[in-house]
């Protein structure tokens, strides 16, 4: 040992020397490996409680984890969730006292004091980008370039209503690949959110005083199922009040006012109360696409004859599961027109289909469209699953948290 130190050799020094590099090397490798770690998995943190009390997080997977409700603590702060895009060219309005979550546009809001377990806030203030725990981004802004600021940790949440068809974000993975949750119609988003209100059990004018065979109302005349409608109107008389295939009058148009209201809505439930049957076909063929239309036509107890996604009976639950007749049961619309002629002429048969009307929808709890119909709390963001009994669902306690199975959609960056 002790040679390794005489001074007088030269090499002994350059050798002494390169081993205090690489020792001074190897510590600054760990030092900067330590602080490129703690970037790396903040950078894995998609959700900020706000505020410097922030529970960090320490995610060592390069994808999002699922969470389970005791990983996170409760927050105490204020979840503020930012509506950052316009809808449709307009600015969301966000109303903080909304009487309830059905009659508020876009499907959430920020709940009476008390009423929701976390505490939250919706905001479309932009400026308070900071504070956010979530941003919310519509798929049909005029601009979807409009996105929030990259840098921030809080997810981005898209919504939709629309179709992939009509919402060309949808299918762009360059979009999509940012978000990293999903409010749509569809029941298999973390929060589903369908333009279909729970159906009401209005009483139906009775079987006999019903004048009207088969109702159908669309004007956006999307070939396949108005090519379906023109073969059916060969067997059995439709009345068509809306553009495709019209051979009625007397229905306001969608947009058509009357002393300065839309007036298309009432005058059609008023209408189609007096149809047996009302065809509901949805303008595309889209996985767990349906909308208003259906709730309608249950309404007002004219039978929907439906065209659309075979996952049509989760949104049937309880006694609704026998209310409609779907096209795809029959192989032609001879063999359709043939069994609403049969039902037209037997008063029993076709009231099978409203039996719901005097039983009442049943139990809903257990299914997702029920837990949006009714939520256990209606939310700022409804749609959530239920985890049980007197529980909140974890993603209620958390706020809004990643899932690792968001369909469609990875994590923002790379
Ligand atoms: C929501 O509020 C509207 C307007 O006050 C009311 O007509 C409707 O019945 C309410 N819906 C529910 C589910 O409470
Ligand atoms: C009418 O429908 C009921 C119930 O499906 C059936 O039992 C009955 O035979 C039908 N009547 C005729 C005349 O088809
Ligand atoms: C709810 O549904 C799930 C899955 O379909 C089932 O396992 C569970 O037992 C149901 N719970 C109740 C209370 O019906």
């Amino acid at each position: 040992m002790m040679f390794f130190f005489r001074p007088t050799s030269k090499r002994r020094w350059l050798l002494l020397g390169c081993f205090i590099m690489v020792v001074v090397k190897t510590m600054l490798f760990v030092v900067h490996y330590y602080m490129e770690e703690t970037a790396r998995t903040r950078k894995h943190v998609p959700l900020r409680a706000g505020g410097e009390e922030s529970p960090v997080q320490t995610l060592t997977s390069d994808s999002y984890v699922e969470w389970n409700e005791g990983d996170f603590p409760k927050p105490q702060r204020k979840r503020l969730i930012i509506y950052w895009s316009g809808v449709r060219g307009h600015k969301v309005p966000v109303q903080k006292t909304a009487v309830n979550h059905t009659q508020f546009w876009p499907f959430f809001y920020a709940g009476q004091p008390g009423e929701c377990p976390v505490p939250c806030e919706l905001s479309s203030d932009q400026s308070r980008a900071q504070e956010a725990s979530a941003f919310v981004v519509h798929a049909r802004p005029p601009d979807i370039s409009n996105l929030p600021p990259i840098e921030h940790l809080a997810p981005w949440i898209l919504q939709t209503n629309e179709n992939p068809v009509y919402t060309p974000a949808l299918y762009d993975s360059r979009i999509m690949s940012q978000f990293n949750l999903l409010i749509s119609y569809r029941l298999d988003s973390d929060f589903p959110a369908p333009i279909y209100p729970i159906p009401e059990l209005d009483t139906p004018i009775p079987f006999h005083k019903r004048q009207g065979g088969v109702l159908a109302i669309f004007s956006k005349c999307e070939p396949v199922r108005t090519e379906y409608m023109r073969q059916l109107m060969r067997y059995i008389q439709v009345d068509s009040y809306g553009a495709c295939l019209k051979n009625k009058d007397g229905l306001i148009a969608m947009y058509g006012k009357i002393n300065n209201r839309y007036v298309f809505k009432d005058h059609k439930l008023i209408l189609s109360r007096y149809y047996k049957f009302s065809l509901v076909f949805m303008n595309q063929d889209c996985d767990y696409f349906i909308d208003d239309r259906l709730y309608h036509a249950l309404t007002t107890g004219s039978v929907p004859v439906f065209m659309g996604t075979n996952k049509v009976d989760q949104y049937l639950p309880g006694n609704l599961k026998n209310a409609i007749i779907k096209v795809s049961d029959f192989r032609s619309p001879k063999e359709l027109a043939a069994y609403l002629e049969y039902l037209s002429n037997n008063e029993t048969a076709y009231n099978r289909y409203l039996e719901w009307k005097w039983k009442g929808i049943g139990d809903i709890s257990n299914t997702t469209i029920g837990r949006w119909w009714r939520p256990r709390y209606p939310l700022f963001l409804p749609g959530m699953h239920v985890a049980g009994q007197g529980q909140a669902t974890s993603r209620a306690q958390a706020g809004l948290l990643p899932t690792a199975h968001v369909r469609g959609l990875g994590p923002r960056g790379s």
